[in-house]
């Protein structure tokens, strides 16, 4: 299978399911509190979703029994929301959302806060932001997928942090999932060259110590193997003619 190119119609649908995506994510920050459990996220993610129209696209994804994954501290990500977890002060806390708009797909993560935290949490959470940053400015037309994990990888490790290697970002359009597997790691093969009409999901994944994970046994939860912090920051963008636009940012977002 190769890689599909999205016409200008389909980008502007694109557009649109990134834009209501950053909005959901905008009003989850706002109302984001410690007392909350992970399911009572879920629910207003949910909510909040179909208020704007659109369908929750986790839900029932591969049997995945929720619509927003909520990843609390060592948890990297698909973390199950349930109502026994109470999200505290200091818990850092990954927001993976996604949604359809008129048969598209868009997919974003943001890792928050709640009250005050540590200054390695804080630290973890800015360069996980500030690491797709770095490697989102090598997307454009001639570059290759492995020049956008360069400088992902470059930037989190030069600051003393690793990058999962287990999961990658992905293609996405009239599917969640497409092809290319996009690594935010630099693998011997250089990757898909890159072409105006692309649409992908950038999502590094960065852990506070070893970038080593497994899986608990509900068989979703991704988990630090040493047990300490990751945080997760994820984008859908278009490839342009000279370069990409990022569809799922907020306009009030950097
Ligand atoms: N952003 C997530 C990913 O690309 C989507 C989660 S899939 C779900 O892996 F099944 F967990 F919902
Ligand atoms: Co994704």
């Amino acid at each position: 299978m190769a890689i599909s190119i999205k016409n200008d119609h389909e980008i502007d649908l694109m557009r649109t399911a990134g834009q209501i995506l950053a909005k959901v994510h905008y009003e989850l920050k706002r109302e984001l509190k410690e007392g909350m459990t992970t399911k009572d996220v879920d629910r207003l993610g949910e909510e909040i979703i179909r208020s704007y129209g659109c369908i929750p696209n986790f839900l029932n994804y591969n049997g995945y029994p929720a619509s927003i994954c909520v990843s609390v501290n060592n948890e990297v990500v698909h973390g199950i929301p349930n109502d026994v977890r109470r999200l505290k002060e200091g818990d850092i806390v990954s927001l993976d959302a996604g949604l359809i708009y008129k048969g598209y797909h868009s997919d974003a993560a943001r890792t928050h806060g709640i009250g005050e935290i540590s200054e390695e949490a804080a630290k973890l959470i800015a360069v996980t932001e500030q690491s797709f940053f770095e490697g989102v400015q090598y997307a454009k037309p001639g570059n290759h997928l492995v020049d956008i994990a360069r400088g992902i990888q470059s930037y989190a490790e030069n600051n003393g942090f690793s990058v999962v290697r287990d999961l990658t970002g992905h293609g996405i359009g009239k599917a969640l999932h497409e092809e290319p597997e996009i690594p935010n790691f630099v693998r011997r093969r250089r990757g898909a060259r890159l072409q105006k009409g692309m649409t992908l999901a950038i999502e590094p994944m960065i852990n506070a110590g070893s970038y080593d994970v497994w899986w608990l046994e509900d068989d979703w939860t991704v988990v630090t193997r040493d047990g300490r912090l990751s945080a997760h920051y994820e984008n859908t963008i278009a490839i342009t003619d000279d370069g990409y636009e990022i569809l799922t940012l907020h306009p009030e977002e950097r």
